[in-house]
């Protein structure tokens, strides 16, 4: 029988795979390709399973210090979630309700427009210049909230501080989100804007620079006026939304920073040795400041190059039904020596 009323018709976000595979280069989630910190292992090792019996925190209070020591914010401008992904969906239904349409690229984190979706928010995706580039004057208008991804995925480029400024200065009456997932691997973080407005809401996650995407742990930045709306909003949800483990360990992370410090060098390192190497085999590389470079291939198709790679047991990322993109590949950076088999593989191909 036919169900009464409406079921909800959604347009669901597509993860990238997770292969059950072994043996394989994994470089199709952005995920990061060194080890958490000793530290990070040390605090599992001692985590005492009685703990689980209880409820986990509700605030999260230890790992909310340590991040305000290490960012030189307040503790209580700190909210931490499940993931990065659990604070944008908290702060697109906090921050996001006007009739006013919201304004994102239309080249960005594809989750934002899921959320819209989801919570009927009127939006309007913003073409990406022809360069790839967030046009600063595409935001100087009427709108019910921003959202940037800095710097930008699936390009991988990165803003300047100065014209994220620009934007958040003239939209004042609204919520300007900058995405700050990639922010470790050579961008300039938006934190010093928080002094001068409280109308941004930043946000991170442990994902990304702090190897711990299985983890998930993500938190968000912002003035006070934000924070009450968006607890709100987490105590409306899901309070208890960060497990008792991830809590410790991620504290963890955060007291063991010099560690990632030197990861995250590596990797902005061998992301730029591997864009040089590809652009001299005649590889397009738009220029990143992310563990990821989107290329578009030379002498083959960007689809030729992924089935080629995914035979070699190479995952990267292809979006076949994203038009502007789709002579691309988007290819996280692993380490140096499994950049360099990538490399190799690449090079056996073209010969
Ligand atoms: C731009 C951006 N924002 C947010 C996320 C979500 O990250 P997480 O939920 O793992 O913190 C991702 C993950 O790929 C991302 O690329």
């Amino acid at each position: 029988m036919e169900i009464k009323g409406l079921l909800r018709k959604i347009e669901p976000y597509v993860a990238g795979s997770q292969p059950a595979e072994k043996n394989i280069i994994k470089l199709n989630t952005n995920e990061n390709a060194y080890e958490p910190s000793p530290a990070v292992h040390q605090a599992l090792a001692s985590f005492d399973a009685h703990q689980l019996r209880k409820y986990s925190t509700l605030d999260q209070a230890a790992l909310r210090q340590a991040l305000s020591e290490q960012l030189g914010v307040r503790a209580d401008q700190v909210i931490i979630g499940n993931g990065s992904d659990d604070i944008l969906s908290m702060a697109f239904l906090a921050f996001f309700n006007s009739e006013e349409e919201v304004l994102f690229p239309d080249l960005t984190y594809g989750f934002y427009k899921v959320w819209a979706d989801l919570y009927h928010i009127p939006f309007r995706e913003v073409p990406l210049s022809s360069s790839f580039e967030i046009a600063t004057q595409d935001y100087l208008v009427e709108n019910g909230g921003i959202v940037i991804t800095n710097p930008n995925a699936p390009t991988g480029i990165y803003k300047p501080l100065n014209q994220i400024e620009e934007i958040v200065k003239a939209n004042q009456s609204v919520v300007v989100i900058i995405d700050e997932a990639y922010i470790n691997f050579g961008g300039e973080t938006a934190l010093p804007l928080l002094e001068k407005y409280d109308n941004v809401f930043i946000t991170r996650t442990f994902s990304k620079d702090a190897s711990l995407a299985g983890l998930r742990v993500g938190y968000g930045i912002g003035s006070p006026k934000l924070m009450a709306v968006i607890n709100a909003v987490k105590n409306s949800v899901n309070p208890y939304n960060v497990d008792s483990i991830a809590e410790v360990l991620a504290t963890a992370a955060v007291k063991s920073w010099d560690y990632y410090e030197d990861t995250c060098a590596k990797i902005m390192a061998t992301r730029d040795w591997f864009s040089q190497e590809l652009q001299a085999i005649g590889f397009d590389i738009l220029p990143s400041k992310t563990n990821f470079v989107l290329v578009k291939p030379h002498g083959v198709t960007a689809g030729q190059l992924f089935d080629y790679l995914q035979s070699k047991k190479i995952y990267v990322r292809y979006f076949p039904k994203v038009e502007r993109i789709s002579d691309r590949l988007r290819i996280s950076i692993g380490t140096q020596d499994e950049m360099e088999r990538v490399l190799m593989t690449i090079q056996e191909l073209q010969a």
